[in-house]
Order: structure tokens, then C-alpha cells, then sequence
């Protein structure tokens, strides 16, 4: 991944923990277990991933010399999995997310595990570049992205784009889990949108969930305007906690009539626009929280407590 830390995508309550653990690879009907796989689990609530810097596996699990899966199985057992975490990182091939027909042919055992690496090695080069503009090949086109990153949560990371600077891409962290976050944030955003809750436009979708262009919003998210607000009493201060509440409000009253596409209603999902001393929310990640519980939520505790603690925990991981 990017970032040493990663918040826990699916709780967002926990910073992920290292593990190692078996992991058992199904390509065509056969099993191949690779007995220690490096993982990151949340201590929370359970969830568990490979870790993105495990991925490199899938160059060897491809690498062309294995005509047949038969062959490729057999290789990967003489070499007890051992060697294929030994390979260099490519240094020199262009930042690239390869033809989709391709993907779609792979075997479903393999499938995730190429997914992950070709986002890790788009994440990881374009993170070790650090600033400017770097081209990216998206299977249909290129686009050209600003360094430093525009923002990050847990299951993504978003970029300013040249060639349409009314836009934005967006890049799916290295886990099936994050691309199924993408996926349905692309599924759900007419909804909300019908539903007269303000959100970025997607213009276009990756099937696989790997990265999507939306439309760039106005104003700036809850977490990066909160502590410029001013005290409690200040007229600013107050015009964007009553604004926020209605917000929420509406969205919780969503949620209870349409709890499939109850969302985070995180700091960094709300963006707040202020404009000639009137203010707007906007929900600028419509992607799933299937475990997020309303039921006891209360305002006054989000606005005092979680705002606060949100922001430290994504300082802490980088986020912010
Ligand atoms: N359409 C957008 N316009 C402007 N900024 C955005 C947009 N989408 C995301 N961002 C920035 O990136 C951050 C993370 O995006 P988000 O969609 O919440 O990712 P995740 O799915 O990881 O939670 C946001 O808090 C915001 O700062
Ligand atoms: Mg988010
Ligand atoms: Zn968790």
C-alpha cells in the first residue's frame, strides 16, 4: 500500500495489524496452498486482507516460462512459494492498468491477485515519484495525474487529472474488498443523486472496480475544514454544524429506508461549501459501510468526539 498504516476499510474503527497466515490459490479446480502470505487484519473487527506488498507473487504465478496451469502448480510447489517473494519490483515499465478483456479471461483463482498487483505497482510507482505530473494508462486511455495526491481514505486514493481539470481518478487500494467499494460507490451514486443528496458525477467506471473518474467537487472535506472553523460560539462555526446535522440527518433517514446503500458518514466522505455565508454538504463517497450501525447515533457526540478522534487517526496513517 501506500501508506505504512492503513485504517481498517471495513470497520474504519482500528489501524490494520501484520499477519501471516496461509493462503490457498484455486487455479482451475486446483488448490495450491502458500502456507505463510504476509496480511493485514483488523483487530477490531476481524477483516483481513493480503497485504499489498504480498502481491508480487502474481509475476511469478504468470511469469511466461509456465505454459499450463499443470506446470505452473507443479513450479510452485518444488519451490515451496519460497523464491516468488524474492523477485525485484519492475522499475521501468509505465504506471498501467492493463486491457480489461485480458482481465476478464484470467481464472477466477488469479484474478484478484493480478488486480492487486497491477494497483500496488500503480499506487507504489506513482507514491515513490512524490510530486508532479505522471502519465497513467487506464486500459481505454491515458491520463495524466498531479503529485501529491488530492486525498485518500481508507479504500482510496483520488488525484487531480490535467486533461480534465474538472475531474478527478480515483485508484482502488490492492484488495478485492476496496474495488467492491468502487463498484458499488459506482452503483449507488445515481441513487443519492435522485434522492436530492449532492454527489460527484461518475464519468467513468472500471468493471473491476480498479479506478473511476468522477467530476470534482466544490468545497473541502469535513476533516480538512473542521479546525478552521473557530470556537464553538463562532457564527462560522455554528452555520457549518447546523448544516451538517441537516445533513446527516437526511442521509440517516435514507439509510433506514434504503439500508442497502447506507454509506460512511465519515469527516472525510462530507464535503462542506461555503459560499457568501451560506453553507452546503455534499457526500463525496457514496461507496458501502454495510457494518456502519446508526442505530444510537447522536450529533452532539460526532460533532464533539468522533470529528476529533477521525482526524487524529487519519494524521496518524497519512491520510491527512
Ligand atoms: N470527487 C472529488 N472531488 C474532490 N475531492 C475528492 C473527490 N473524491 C475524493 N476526494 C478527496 O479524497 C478523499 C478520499 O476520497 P473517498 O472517496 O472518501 O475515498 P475512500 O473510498 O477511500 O473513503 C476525500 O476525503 C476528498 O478529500
Ligand atoms: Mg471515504
Ligand atoms: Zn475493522
Amino acid at each position: 500500500m501506500s501508506n505504512l498504516l492503513e485504517l481498517c476499510p471495513r470497520c474504519e474503527a482500528s489501524i490494520l495489524k501484520r499477519v501471516e497466515v496461509a493462503h490457498d490459490i484455486d487455479v482451475s479446480g486446483s488448490v495450491v496452498r502458500l502456507p505463510k502470505v504476509q496480511a493485514e487484519e483488523c483487530p477490531a473487527c476481524g477483516f483481513r486482507s493480503l497485504s499489498g506488498r504480498e502481491v508480487r507473487l502474481f509475476d511469478v504465478l504468470f511469469a511466461p516460462q509456465y505454459q499450463t496451469i499443470r506446470e505452473l502448480i507443479a513450479a510452485l510447489k518444488t519451490a515451496g512459494y519460497v523464491g516468488m517473494f524474492l523477485r525485484q519490483d519492475r522499475t521501468e515499465s509505465a504506471l498501467a492498468f492493463g486491457s480489461r478483456s485480458y482481465v476478464r479471461e484470467l481464472d477466477d483463482g488469479v484474478r484478484d491477485l493480478y488486480l492487486d498487483n497491477e494497483s500496488s505497482h500503480v499506487i507504489e510507482g506513482l507514491g515513490a515519484i512524490g510530486t508532479g505530473w505522471v502519465p497513467v494508462e487506464l486500459a481505454s486511455r491515458r491520463l495524466t495525474v498531479k503529485l501529491p495526491r488530492l486525498g485518500e481514505g481508507e479504500n482510496g486514493i483520488v488525484y487531480d487529472v490535467k486533461e480534465a481539470d474538472d475531474s478527478v481518478l480515483k485508484l482502488a487500494k490492492p484488495r478485492p474488498y476496496s474495488r467492491n467499494h468502487l463498484k458499488e460507490e459506482n452503483e449507488v451514486t445515481g441513487f443519492f443523486a435522485s434522492h436530492g443528496i449532492p454527489v460527484p458525477e461518475v464519468v467513468e467506471a472500471d468493471p473491476n472496480g480498479s479506478f473511476m473518474i468522477k467530476k470534482r467537487l466544490a468545497g473541502e472535506s469535513l476533516a480538512r475544514v473542521y479546525e478552521t472553523l473557530g470556537p464553538p460560539d463562532a457564527p462560522l462555526h455554528r452555520l457549518v454544524r447546523a448544516t451538517t446535522e441537516r445533513f446527516i440527518a437526511r442521509m440517516l433517514e435514507l439509510f433506514v429506508a434504503h439500508p442497502e446503500v447506507k454509506t460512511s458518514v465519515s469527516p472525510n466522505n462530507i464535503f462542506v461549501l461555503v459560499e457568501d455565508s451560506t453553507c452546503r454538504c455534499l457526500l463525496v463517497d457514496t461507496g458501502p459501510a454495510p457494518l456502519h450501525d446508526y442505530s444510537r447515533f447522536s450529533f452532539a457526540e460526532y460533532w464533539e468526539t468522533t470529528i476529533p478522534q477521525k482526524i487524529r487517526q487519519y494524521r496518524a496513517v497519512g491520510y491527512l
